[in-house]
């Protein structure tokens, strides 16, 4: 088998970090050695086929995202990156897994929506995957299906408490859900929005005249999110089921989720680089010589951007310090503005709700490293390691250890990252496109990362290197998931 030895940087692991060459012997990790080593009387250098060096750089395991939306059927069209042109995106990232959802529609069955999945996916990622189920309707055999999906890999269940007639539950079917969790072992997800109030708020809006993309958030208080979010823990508590509560951006949400923990209930909590930075005021609200007030369609998406006079922002970085938030996924989910966003032109419940930003993640947060808001070690813990053991994939994903697969990023803490704008009407601009998402805009635009991914490594393979691509559709394997390490 080849080997391949990463030599001259420091390993960062959740626990801490050092000096250490790591040995890849094909698709896995075989050692890491103390540099100048001579106990095992070889030069690796000598042996290894290929030799990286990362003089100066931080080691990581490959990053796991554990929420992403390729191809998501959704507000009339479908999310505009691929399995193929996501997965690149997100290995230029330093991200190599992905867990994407599955979708059951109401009225389909739940098996040949998952085998949809599969086929959109085979033969055509970058990058390893593995899949949730979403329910879009809990009855006897979205129930059934629930225990045959777990021997399957697909160890987790997202539901809605948002989206009336899409994809809604209600109490008493998310009751359920949670029982049966309780009994396979699996983990429930929750979209915790108050959708039945969130409706009439919306329709209330849009009759005052209050149609632009800023209106999407104010008809989305945190008090919506923050009663779903209580309620949803209340229901997992009646089960005694574990709960994992998704794309969290209100800080009173999180303190309930926080209050839960300190007694001792089994609840996670999962933000996005989104709600770590942008806000209300800024994004929802912007405006463009192109889109006018409709600029802040670019950043529509559910929970809402808040205010950042409110202050959730710098909370939610200090529930992600205290451990009272758990992983940051993207909940990458892109849409374009042409033909796209554009269908809420003039009505924003009309806008496809999802922000792009699979590429960004690593950077994003690594940025909290430099801004002193998280530790190096929080940043490998947040963005690899714990959304690997969260969801069954902690004997091979987000840790750098003999026998694991040999995900590896190599990062610079010295480099820079620039991320730019897209369109045609911003290029006529001097802009340029940096993403390799398929997307028209950057929700990212302007962002500048005191950091760089320089190498990334997926089961032995290097995928990007010096600034280039070497993946190809169909290296990614589906990775057959256990149930969550937090739950045994
Ligand atoms: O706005 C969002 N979050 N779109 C993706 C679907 C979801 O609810 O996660
Ligand atoms: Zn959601
Ligand atoms: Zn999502
Ligand atoms: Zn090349």
């Amino acid at each position: 088998m080849a080997l391949t030895l990463i030599t001259g940087g420091t390993v960062v692991g959740p626990t801490g970090r050092s000096r250490a060459d790591v040995l890849l012997d094909g698709e896995q990790v075989a050692a890491l050695v103390r540099p100048g080593d001579t106990t095992l009387g070889v030069d690796l250098a000598s042996v290894a086929e290929t030799v990286v060096d990362a003089t100066g750089k931080y080691v990581i395991p490959g990053a796991v995202d554990p929420h992403t939306h390729m191809e998501l059927p959704f507000g009339g069209t479908a999310a505009s990156d691929t399995f193929e042109t996501g997965t690149r995106a997100a290995a230029w990232g330093g991200t190599t897994t992905i867990v994407d959802f599955a979708v059951q529609r109401t009225g389909e069955r739940v098996q040949d929506s998952l085998a949809a999945w599969f086929a959109k996916a085979e033969g055509s990622c970058a990058i390893d995957y593995g899949f949730h189920q979403i329910l879009g309707g809990v009855d006897d055999d979205s129930l059934k299906a629930m225990d045959e999906l777990v021997t399957e890999g697909i160890t987790s269940f997202k539901l809605f408490m948002a989206y009336p007639g899409v994809f809604y539950s209600d109490d008493g079917q998310i009751l359920r859900a949670m029982q049966k969790a309780a009994t396979n072992g699996s983990m429930v997800m929750m979209h915790a929005e108050n959708g039945i109030a969130i409706d009439v708020l919306v329709r209330q809006a849009i009759e005052r005249g209050d149609t632009a993309p800023y209106f999407h958030g104010t008809t989305r208080p945190w008090e919506t999110e923050e009663e779903a979010t209580h309620r949803a823990i209340m229901l997992a508590r009646l089960a005694g089921a574990p709960l994992y509560v998704v794309h969290m951006s209100a800080k009173q949400a999180v303190a309930t989720l926080a209050r839960a923990r300190d007694d001792g209930w089994n609840v996670f909590g999962e933000t996005c680089p989104q709600y770590l930075y942008l806000s209300l005021e800024e994004q929802l609200g912007a405006r463009s010589e192109e889109w006018g007030d409709f600029e802040g369609a670019k950043w529509v998406c559910s929970t809402p951007l808040r205010s950042r006079a409110e202050g959730h922002q710098d909370e939610l970085w200090r529930y992600l310090r205290t451990g009272d938030l758990s992983v940051v996924s993207t909940d990458h989910c892109p849409f374009c503005m042409k033909e796209q966003k554009e269908l809420g032109l003039g009505d924003f419940s009309k806008i496809p709700n999802g922000i792009g930003g699979v590429e960004h993640r690593l950077d994003l947060v690594y940025q909290g490293v430099v801004d002193g808001k998280i530790s190096l070690e929080r940043w490998v813990e947040l963005c690899c390691t714990t959304p690997a053991r969260m969801f069954g994939l902690g004997d091979r994903k987000g840790v750098l250890t003999p026998g694991a697969d040999a995900d590896v990023v190599v990062y610079d803490p010295a480099g820079h990252t620039s991320i730019g704008y897209t369109s045609g009407a911003d290029a006529a601009h001097g802009n340029r496109k940096t993403h390799h998402m398929n997307m028209d805009h950057s929700a990212w635009e302007g962002f500048e990362i005191d950091g760089h991914v320089d190498v990334v490594i997926s089961r032995g393979k290097v995928l990007v290197s010096d600034g280039e691509y070497h993946g190809h559709p169909g290296h990614g394997q589906y990775l057959r998931r256990s149930t969550s390490a937090y739950l045994r």
